[in-house]
């Protein structure tokens, strides 16, 4: 069969395994284009299939020759369902991995559960391995809840006030104008306990009464701060506080594991980038259009795999570390200095309509957005048909 993009309120339906062999082996040519570094040599990555855990997991593995372990959550395909990206992400993943004589291992089910938190423990204990470094890079729209089994939902909400203002339908190639509700209390709580810090925790102090972690271990969590541009929706709201119990935790996983296994706790604030779980909060798309626009016409417009590789080669186990006042690793400088913030405002308020799309950094935010989900990669035939139960037979190990 032949698989055509399908989108539904800027998330993809569908996924193209062709496609996203082409764009692991991208990644993976990319990185080896990247320094290496010493490293850790275990590093066990909770959501590694797509976004910032895979580009942690390439770079890892290819420029520090880190084996890994990926916990994450994805779909396989179906009769006609194409199976989730991250499924086949993963999948290529092991294909090219395996040429670098490293160990890689995945493990796909709800990273929330307590099955998976034994399962990953019991594999290590199996294969005698303890772990350097815990990568926690959940991006979730709900998890069980451990006590009552009920499924708890996060939202994308404001605080306060609703919040009106302008995002792009990439579907319909279409500005379209937005009211975002403002949350109940529970809305919030329940945001704070899907996308908070309490399950890294959980998952840190298991890992280490289970004695599968080493001396020295960095458990590391990804952030996002931004700026005023995108501030109501974001840092102000439902995801915010999401973000500040995050950060909140890492701070109690730093102290926990200084004193345990004199080890850290880590926040790295990241830049804003095309993910699945990105480009579906509202304004997000709008602003990131603009942003590439802007840090390219800077010179200081980053890749995710380049951007996560200066993370781990500088700033984690490198000297090159900048922290701000609340010990956060601020690898988002360039995103967040003066300059490109006040040119990303002036541009998106002037293309506040259709004439967002006559910029290259709009273009460039669709194309990745197809782009990761295996669409519109060069050199892929799109008109081949595509033998989804032959392809069916590949797990992901
Ligand atoms: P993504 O959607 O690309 O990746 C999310 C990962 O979580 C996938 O591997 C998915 O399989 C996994 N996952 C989701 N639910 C799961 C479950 N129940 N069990 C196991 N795995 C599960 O998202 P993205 O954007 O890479 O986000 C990762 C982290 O980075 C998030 O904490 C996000 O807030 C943060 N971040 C993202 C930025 C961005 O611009 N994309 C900017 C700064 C921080």
């Amino acid at each position: 069969m032949q698989i055509k993009p399908s989108i539904r309120s800027n998330i993809f339906t569908n996924s193209h395994p062709l496609g996203c062999e082409a764009y692991i082996q991208s990644l993976f040519r990319e990185a080896k284009q990247f320094s290496s570094f010493e490293g850790p040599k275990n590093v066990l990555i909770i959501g590694g299939s797509s976004g910032y855990g895979l580009s942690s997991r390439i770079t890892l593995a290819v420029n520090a020759l880190a084996n890994t372990w990926n916990v994450s959550f994805e779909s396989r395909p179906k009769g006609e369902r194409t199976g989730s990206a991250g499924w086949w992400n993963n999948i290529y993943f092991q294909q090219e991995a395996d040429k670098l004589g490293t160990f890689h291992k995945d493990f796909v089910g709800d990273a929330f559960s307590q099955t998976m938190k034994e399962s990953v423990i019991d594999d290590l204990k199996k294969r005698s391995v303890k772990i350097d470094l815990i990568i926690y890079s959940l991006a979730a729209g709900a998890r069980s809840h451990p006590v009552t089994g009920e499924l708890v939902r996060s939202t994308l909400k404001a605080i306060g006030d609703p919040v009106q203002g302008k995002t792009i339908d990439i579907a319909e190639r279409a500005v379209k104008e937005l009211t975002v509700a403002a949350a109940s209390e529970q809305e919030i709580a329940d945001t704070v306990f899907v996308m908070g810090g309490s399950d890294w925790e959980d998952w840190v102090r298991q890992l280490t009464d289970a004695d599968v972690l080493n001396h020295g271990i960095k458990a590391i969590s990804y952030t996002y701060i931004g700026s005023k541009n995108n501030a109501k929706i974001y840092r102000e709201g439902t995801i915010g506080r999401a973000k500040d119990d995050l950060e909140k935790h890492g701070k109690s996983i730093d102290t926990f594991l200084k004193n345990r296994l004199h080890g850290e706790g880590l926040i790295s604030v990241s830049k804003a980038v095309v993910t699945k779980a990105s480009v579906f909060i509202p304004r997000i798309p709008f602003y990131v259009s603009a942003m590439f626009e802007v840090m390219k016409k800077h010179g200081v417009h980053e890749t995710i795999t380049a951007h996560k590789h200066r993370l781990f080669a500088d700033m984690v186990y490198g000297n090159k570390r900048l922290l701000d006042d609340q010990g956060r690793i601020r690898i988002d400088h360039y995103e967040m200095q003066d300059n490109i913030q006040k040119d990303i405002q002036a541009l998106s308020d002037k293309h506040e309509n259709e004439s967002i799309f006559s910029l290259a950094g709009t273009q460039q935010f669709i194309d990745e957005f197809y782009q990761i989900n295996g669409f519109n990669i060069p050199g892929v035939d799109y008109e081949t048909d595509v033998d989804l139960d032959q392809l069916a037979l590949k797990e992901p190990r």
